[in-house]
Formats: C-alpha cells, structure tokens, sequence
C-alpha cells in the first residue's frame, strides 16, 4: 500500500516549492471507477486506499476531485487550514434550494459563523439535558406501541418505525407539546420532502431549480414548513406563554459580538436545517445499532447487563449517560463502521500543501470519510464490528481524526451532543425492552449511500420481549 503519511504543515505554512503533484488516475481507471461506483459506492470508496494510498485525484460527475483518506489530511482541512476552504462545492451546491444558505450548506464565511455563533448555545449541553425526556418519552411510546402492536415473531421493518421517531424527537425539541396539533401532517409532509430528495440522490438530474413538477412539490413543501413555522410563533405571541423549546432558544438567539438575532427568513431556513440535519442520519444510525446489536449476541448481553445494572428497570436520564459507557461504545463504533454522513466536500481557497502535495486553489476536496473509518493502519480488521475499540485505552492510541463522524473543526455536527445522547438513550431503553434478533433471511444487508448511508431496502429485526 501506497502511504502518504508526510509530515502536516503548520496552520499558517505555505506550499512549498518541494510539495508534488497530487497522483491522477488513467482514463481506463476513471471509467471503470465510475462503473464500481455506481455498482458499490462505498465499496469503492474503501479500496481506494489500497489501490492509490492517501491521496489522489479522479474525475466524477464531470469534475476533478482530490479524494483524501488520511486522518492527517482531515485534520489539515477541517481544522489546522480550515480558513482555507469553504463549501462553495457540487455536493453543497447541488441541494443549494433546499438548504437556502442554512447552516448545513452555508458557504462560509462571516455570514456563517454569525448565524453559527447565534444557534451555536441552543445546542450546549444544558440545554440538550433538556430535551433528553422528549427522547426517552418518544421512545417510551414507540416501544409500548411495539409490544402492543406486534408479536414476538413479527419481522418489525425498523426504519420506518425510526424514522417516526427521529422525526417525533426533533419536532417535539424543536416546537414543544404543541407538535400534536397539526404535528402528524406536518411529519408527512416533511417526509415526502425527504423522499424527492432522496430520489434526487440516486440520480441528481434535472437539477432542483428547475421547474419540473417535483421541484414544484419540493417548494411547496418548503413553503408549507416555513408557514407552519410562523403559525407557531403567531400562536405564541398571542397566548402570550413561557416555552422551554428549540424554537424559542433560535428565537431569542442573537449573536453576543452584535447583539442582532436571526430576522425571520434566516429562522426558517435554520428550522428546516435542523429538521434536515437531525432526521435520516439519527434514525438510520439507530437502524444500523439494532442490526448490528442483533447480529452480535455477545455484545448484546454485555450491553444489556450494563443497562440492567445501571437503569434497574427505569427509565434512563441524562445523567446516566456517564455510566452508560458499554452503551457509548456500542454507539461509536457503528457510527465508525456505518457512519451515517459517509461523505463531505471543501474548496481550496487558495493553495495548500497537504501530505507533501500540492493542493491548487479552487480545487474539490472530496472528504472520504466512509474509507477513513476503515482506514487499516489504524483500524485493524476494519469491517469487524468491536466497540473495544473505543475503550478509552485504544482511543488514547490512535488519532483524534481517524474517526470523525460529526467533522471536525468549527464546522463541526452543531447537533452532535444531541445526536449523541439520543442515540445512547434510545439504544438503552431498546436493550431494556427487548432482546434484538435479525432473522436469517434479512442478514445481508447492503448500503444505498444517497442522502445518507441507508441499509438498502432496510432492516428487519425480531424484538422479543425480555
Ligand atoms: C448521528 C447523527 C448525526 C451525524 C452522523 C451528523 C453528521 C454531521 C457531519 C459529519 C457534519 C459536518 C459536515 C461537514 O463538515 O461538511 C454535520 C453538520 C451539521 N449537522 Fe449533523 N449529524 C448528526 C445529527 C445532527 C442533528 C441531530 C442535528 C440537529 C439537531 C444536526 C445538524 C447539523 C447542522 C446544522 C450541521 C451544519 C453545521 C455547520 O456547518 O455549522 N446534525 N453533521
């Protein structure tokens, strides 16, 4: 295997006139890439490293890409040189009328980082202390429903069912117990705006600007969750009354160096973001926990003697979060093998050194993040699941950025403790309820990378009754 594993240049270091042109491809390679790629993205995604080492530049979609795998390299961009590169890209571009220069897509800049430093406490861990008991309420629901709606034998499709989850969590955090009125239409309506994204995903042309009928679907849809924002507002300025939710904390966030909040347009736009940010990839993170809790029993039975002997038959709180370190790793070593966000993009400001290579201004910056959680000089035996990996021991051993589920840097997951903590919560009250089986038959399980790494036509487990 090829390594790139130079020496990283300080933050402020120039390229140097020694640093070597990032390796191409051939013709040949391209074509055949492109084909593995739409065969098996990931898969190819993950050889990459094998085949070319850390570093190289293809050409896909008809654009040149410099695809970096190295936790090095990572680090260079996202957080040493991170002034260097924005999101000015085709991945951020491509959803530009969906993300409306929200938070997610954001090019960067000034205008970033003051709307950033007006959510950025919303998202602190006292407040998402907060909304833990809208997680653990939800998944209290979901959970009975189960027992009361399928037997024992049933093959339960779980991503759905998480989906509705994920989705009742945020809504709730974000628009408080009101969500009930009007809340179920508003779901749907957001999970069919979902759906044409995905669809876009899996063959992104025409582009979304354009004015097919399902670009005008979109808008509507757009325009329906921006409405249903104001009505919200509306209703509470007229009632009058105190809330204890998201809405109110982006409400009356202003950003401290200026004392100016979001106008109205900006809110929406950072609702919709939020609502984005924290769907598919929450719920098919937690897909991925009962299918892979259900394919190991081992780990299984450590992690439910943990929740046993941590929760004694109660409802987990915040504060168990700490004890709940077997359920942590669970969670972090699925985000490292199926990590939802398995890709991100950045463009070279101007030029930099990375690794040793010459990177030219405005070049693509394809993050691979899929193969850096395979990485094999620091994940040995990587497509085996093992959360001892993320015992504190092993992870005092490796590099922080050889596992960067959430980014790095100052654009980082804003929702990551959120994230987080949901996931622990619900995977503890799962493992309380339930002992997770995946039939025979629904074992193989393939990836549809779109939006996010899906489990392509999803995931099927058996929850028995403990
Ligand atoms: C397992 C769950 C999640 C994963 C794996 C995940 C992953 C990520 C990653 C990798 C980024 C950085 C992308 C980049 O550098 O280009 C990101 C950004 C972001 N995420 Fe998450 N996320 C998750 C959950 C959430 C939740 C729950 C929310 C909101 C409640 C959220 C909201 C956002 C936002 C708004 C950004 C953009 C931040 C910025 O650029 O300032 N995410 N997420």
């Amino acid at each position: 295997m090829k390594s790139t594993t130079a020496m990283n240049p300080s933050p402020d270091a120039r390229p140097s006139r020694s640093a070597t042109r990032v390796p191409g491809i051939s013709l040949r390679e391209q074509v055949e890439g492109m084909r593995a790629m739409r065969k098996n993205q990931v898969d190819y995604l993950a050889r990459m490293i094998a085949v070319y080492g850390d570093v190289v530049r293809i050409r896909a979609f008809g654009v040149n890409m410099i695809v970096l795998n190295h936790p090095d390299h990572f680090e260079r961009v996202l957080v040493r040189n991170h002034e260097n590169y924005d999101k000015n890209t085709l991945l951020f571009r491509a959803v530009e009328p969906i993300l409306r220069g929200g938070l997610i897509g954001a090019v960067g800049g000034e205008p970033w980082r003051r709307r950033r430093r007006i959510m950025q406490p919303a998202f602190h861990r006292p407040q998402v202390a907060g909304f833990a008991k809208n997680m653990t309420d939800e998944t209290g629901l979901m959970v009975r429903r189960w027992e009361r709606e399928y037997s024992e034998d049933d093959a339960i499709d779980v991503c759905n069912e998480l989906g509705q989850l994920v989705l009742r969590i945020v809504f709730r955090t974000l628009f408080g117990a009101e969500v009930g009125e009007g809340g179920e239409e508003i779901e749907s309506i957001f999970v069919e705006g979902n759906q044409i994204m995905g669809q876009f995903f899996q063959l992104p042309f025409p582009p979304l600007t354009w004015p097919t009928p399902r670009n005008r679907r979109l808008r509507q849809i757009i325009g329906i969750m921006d409405g249903y924002v104001d009505e919200v507002i509306r209703r509470r300025d007229e009632e009058g009354e105190e809330h204890h939710d998201l809405l109110t904390l982006l409400v009356d966030g202003v950003d401290e160096e200026t004392g100016i909040g979001m106008t109205p347009v900006q809110l929406h736009r950072e609702v919709l973001n939020t609502i984005i940010g924290g769907y598919e990839t929450s719920s098919n993170a937690i897909a991925w926990l009962i299918y892979l809790v259900g394919t190991h029993p081992h780990v299984q039975e450590r992690l439910q003697a943990e929740v046993d002997g941590v929760l004694g038959g109660r409802v987990p709180t915040f504060d168990d979060l700490q004890r709940l370190q077997y359920t942590r790793m669970v969670v972090d070593e699925m985000l490292r093998l199926y990590t939802p966000a398995f890709q991100t993009m950045r463009r070279s400001i101007e030029a930099d050194e990375i690794g040793g290579y010459h990177i030219p201004r405005k070049s693509n910056i394809y993050l691979n993040i899929y193969a850096l959680h395979r990485h094999p000089d620091f994940w040995p035996s990587p497509d085996a699941f093992d959360p001892e990996r993320f015992s504190p021991e092993q992870v005092a051993q490796r590099p922080r950025h050889a596992f960067v589920p959430f980014g790095s840097g100052p654009r980082n997951c804003i929702g990551k403790h959120f994230a987080l903590t949901e996931l622990t919560l619900v995977l503890a009250m799962l493992a309380q309820a339930f002992r997770m089986e995946i039939p025979e038959e629904h074992r193989e399980v393939q990836f549809e990378p779109l939006i996010t790494l899906r489990p392509k036509g999803g995931i099927y487990a058996r929850m028995r009754r403990r």
